[in-house]
């Protein structure tokens, strides 16, 4: 059963000398004489680059990755404020002799950055999890969801060519490009139907992979995962917006919780247990595409059931729908069929469906509990 999220000691504070400059290059700045010294110490060990490590994925899977003893790169956005909340109990100095998650400050709209960074740090293995990952925002966005969440991944498949690098490849597809699903349930085999901009950009992004593998012989793999939530989902989600609402709630911090189509249905897991598929996907002698699920679906309403009910409260008396987070197409049903993942990777689920949303609800509960005095508004 999953675990409550751990309440672990932040680490040291970071700051923006700790990250190397990716780019542009900064000359004089500590990244470009660490890289290679870095490189020089820690040979021994394997090397990760992951895009979108500040992400909920993309913490979980350094952690996992440094569990195993791996060297763990990641690129960062810069920004005016740390967006780095979700790494800070795995991340040291990196003056500490045995510091092994390094951060590079780099855009993946930017190929320029990219291709330095693929030459700088010399990866092993490419886990590209960045993206612009909210649906309804990308109704928004359409064309900036295009670039970063679809055109960014022939950028890192191209700075891998120009970089004449060896590695292995995972590009972070999504359940969403199956929309309007065409089977039930679905696999590796059902015909994609995009509902979204979003969904669009990742079908684009699925077929590049496919094509680089086929074209070039890369190892390049995509997973197919479907929703997957943690305490460390983003609170504009709507697991995580309920979560969080439940929390505050129940501390009297607010009353209402406004959200859009109840009736939508997912196939919604534990996301520290589906970054273990993302890195047995590349420890395969060949690459290919595989689902991500649990196999079961649940819709908005029973994970409010679940969430409100584990603290005792009727998840009616405080939800109201607005019509401001429908969206202008839906996707209705997402249920996967991950049998090719439980027989040639041997993974399988083990959170099940009321744990994770009992798990979420006492994460939120204990940081509400943390920070009694923050009545921000809900997202
Ligand atoms: P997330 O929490 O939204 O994380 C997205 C990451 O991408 C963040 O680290 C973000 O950085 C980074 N990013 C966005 N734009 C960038 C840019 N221009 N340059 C560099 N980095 C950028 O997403 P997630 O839930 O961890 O999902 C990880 C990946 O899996 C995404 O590609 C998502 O589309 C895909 N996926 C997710 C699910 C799911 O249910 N979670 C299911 C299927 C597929 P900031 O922190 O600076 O914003
Ligand atoms: N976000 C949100 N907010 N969704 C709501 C709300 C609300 O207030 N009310 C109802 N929903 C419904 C949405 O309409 C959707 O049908 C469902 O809840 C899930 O929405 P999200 O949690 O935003 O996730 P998603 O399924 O659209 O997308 C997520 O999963 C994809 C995999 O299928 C994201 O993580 C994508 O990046 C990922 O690819």
């Amino acid at each position: 059963m999953g675990e409550p999220e751990p309440n672990p000691d932040p680490g040291p504070d970071l700051t923006p000398a700790d990250f190397t400059a990716g780019c542009p290059a900064e000359s004089g700045s500590e990244g470009d004489s660490s890289a290679p010294r870095l490189a020089a110490k820690l040979q021994h060990l394997k090397r990760a680059l992951i895009t979108g490590i500040t992400g909920q994925d993309g913490s979980y899977l350094a952690e996992f990755l440094l569990a195993k003893d791996y060297e763990v790169h990641g690129i960062i956005r810069r920004a005016s404020t740390f967006n780095t909340g979700r790494l800070d109990h795995i991340y040291k100095d990196p003056h500490v002799h045995d510091a092994r998650l390094r951060l590079h400050y780099g855009d993946i709209a930017d190929s320029s950055c990219l291709v330095k960074l693929l030459y700088q740090i010399q990866p092993d293995e490419v886990y590209h999890l960045g993206a612009q990952s909210h649906v309804r925002v990308s109704f928004d966005i359409p064309e900036y969801t295009g670039d970063v969440t679809g055109l960014a991944t022939v950028r890192i498949l191209e700075a891998m060519r120009e970089t004449k690098l060896n590695a292995r490849f995972y590009q972070a597809s999504s359940s969403e490009m199956y929309g309007k699903v065409q089977e039930v349930p679905q696999t590796e085999k059902t015909p994609f139907y995009p509902r979204s901009p979003y969904g669009a950009a990742k079908v684009y992004a699925y077929w590049i992979t496919v094509n680089y593998r086929e074209s070039y012989g890369m190892h390049a793999s995509n997973g197919i995962l479907f929703n997957h939530e943690s305490p460390r989902r983003g609170e504009t989600f709507v697991t995580r917006k309920i979560t969080r609402a439940v929390a505050r709630i129940k501390a009297g911090l607010q009353h209402k919780l406004f959200l859009g189509n109840l009736d939508a249905k997912r196939d919604w897991g534990y996301a520290k247990e589906y970054v273990e598929a993302m890195w047995l996907m590349l420890q395969q002698d060949n690459p290919d595409d595989y689902v991500v699920a649990t196999g079961e679906t649940h819709s908005v309403r029973e994970f409010l059931e679940a969430a409100f009910g584990h603290v005792g409260l009727d998840y009616r008396d405080h939800v109201e729908v607005d019509e401001r987070y429908f969206r202008p197409a839906e996707v209705d049903l997402l249920i996967g069929d991950a049998s090719k993942a439980r027989t040639r990777l041997g993974w399988k689920p083990r959170t099940t469906f009321a744990e994770l949303a009992r798990l979420m609800v006492d994460a939120d509960i204990e940081a509400v509990a943390a920070k009694p005095g923050d009545r921000g508004d809900q997202p």
